[in-house]
């Protein structure tokens, strides 16, 4: 797989991860597991959630259960919350493919009334998602390092920071979300789910000047969690000794991406296991070499009847275009391939680092 020339190897990633908020759904928990249980040199030092279905607390406090249950270590880790709707539109719901509460279907997670939940879900509200991202962008221009932006929901949270502070964007090495599709969608012909939801906000993200990588629909239907994998999430144990051959932490995996399984069968017709979607943001942070992409110029349409929502990729070069990564330029380093088996164990890796941490299994 080629090593991608336009993005540099960090020694040291600092990641700020934006979900989902109504749902950070099945994927966003894989992309929150993988942010938190990468090796030491890569830190998730914030975590933020945005809008995507009706009761916009479910989603922050599905993502305050899942990193408390999974992180120990981030226990301190104030999670934000976001827009709780887009910049112009309605909210859209996906109750079909995540379920009423967005984690559908999951197994081993605390109740919303446990105590620590509920401390955690009052701190929260001391800042929102663009309060959080200006204050950490202020300390990272202050001590001199930088912060991947990672999106795996609506570009909301994204597009209002950038309109408020975009002297602040210097802080960000670049912006990574999932979305969008190239010739391609979820949500309708060519719509993809997080870019529907608030093509406004995707316009105004991807128009930033700084360095943006969209990871579509192509690449991630190509991470599928196939049976043998899903096999494997269930049957290899930790070194911890357990007595039987699996792990509540994989117990709660298996169970998420089980349910995600059967919405994909019965929804799109995927046989043969789920897409990651999600979770290839952060393995792209951590592991660019991973990823083949390449640089284009990509503006979301936000009027027609038939295409709202579409990422319209411009890729034979149609216009002249500066070296910008703004209005201009060729804006988006679109991901075109990906090394599935290496993605995968890395996906394993975390689960095995989680494995030797998660307050499911201490629990056990
Ligand atoms: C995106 O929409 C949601 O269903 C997933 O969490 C992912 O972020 C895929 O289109
Ligand atoms: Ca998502």
């Amino acid at each position: 797989m080629c090593f991608n020339p336009n993005v540099t190897t960090l020694v040291l990633n600092k990641i700020w991860l934006d979900c989902d908020p109504v749902r950070p759904g099945h994927d966003d928990a894989c992309a929150i597991l993988l942010a938190t249980s990468l090796p030491s040199d890569i830190n998730l030092v914030g975590l933020s959630t945005v809008h995507g279905n009706a009761s916009g607390e479910c989603t922050l406090s599905n993502a305050i259960r899942l990193i408390h249950m999974f992180s120990p270590q981030h226990d301190a880790l104030v999670v934000h919350p976001g827009a709780p709707k887009p910049l112009i539109r309605p909210s859209r719901a996906d109750p079909e493919i995540h379920g009423p509460d967005g984690l559908g279907g999951v197994v081993g997670l605390p109740p919303l009334n446990h105590p620590v939940i509920l401390s955690r879900l009052e701190s929260s509200h001391t800042a929102n998602a663009v309060e959080g991202l200006a204050a950490a962008a202020k300390l990272a221009i202050s001590s001199g390092y930088k912060i991947h932006l990672v999106a795996t929901g609506p570009l909301t949270n994204l597009a209002l920071f950038i309109s408020v502070y975009p002297y602040l964007l210097s802080a960000f090495e670049e912006v990574c979300f999932m979305g969008g599709g190239v010739g391609i969608g979820n949500r309708g012909a060519v719509a993809e789910f997080n870019i529907l939801c608030d093509p406004e906000a995707a316009q105004i993200v991807v128009d930033a000047p700084i360095r943006k990588t969209m990871i579509p629909l192509n690449v991630t239907h190509k991470a599928i969690v196939t049976e043998t994998l899903q096999r494997r999430l269930l049957n290899e144990c930790s070194e911890r000794g357990l007595s039987n051959t699996t792990t509540p932490l994989r117990h709660t995996l298996h169970s998420i991406v089980s349910y995600f399984a059967a919405s994909y069968k019965s929804v799109f017709g995927f046989n043969d296991g789920p897409p990651l979607h999600d979770a290839l943001t952060i393995a792209y942070v951590a592991r660019p070499e991973l990823f083949r992409a390449t640089r284009y110029r990509v503006d979301v349409d936000c009027i027609s009847t038939l295409g709202t929502g579409q990422t319209v990729v411009d890729a034979f070069n149609y216009r002249d275009y500066d070296d910008s990564w703004g209005p201009t330029g060729k804006n988006v380093l679109v991901a075109e391939g990906i090394d599935v088996p290496a993605f995968f164990e890395l996906f394993f890796e975390c689960v095995d680092r989680c494995d030797t941490v998660s307050r499911l299994n201490l629990a056990a």
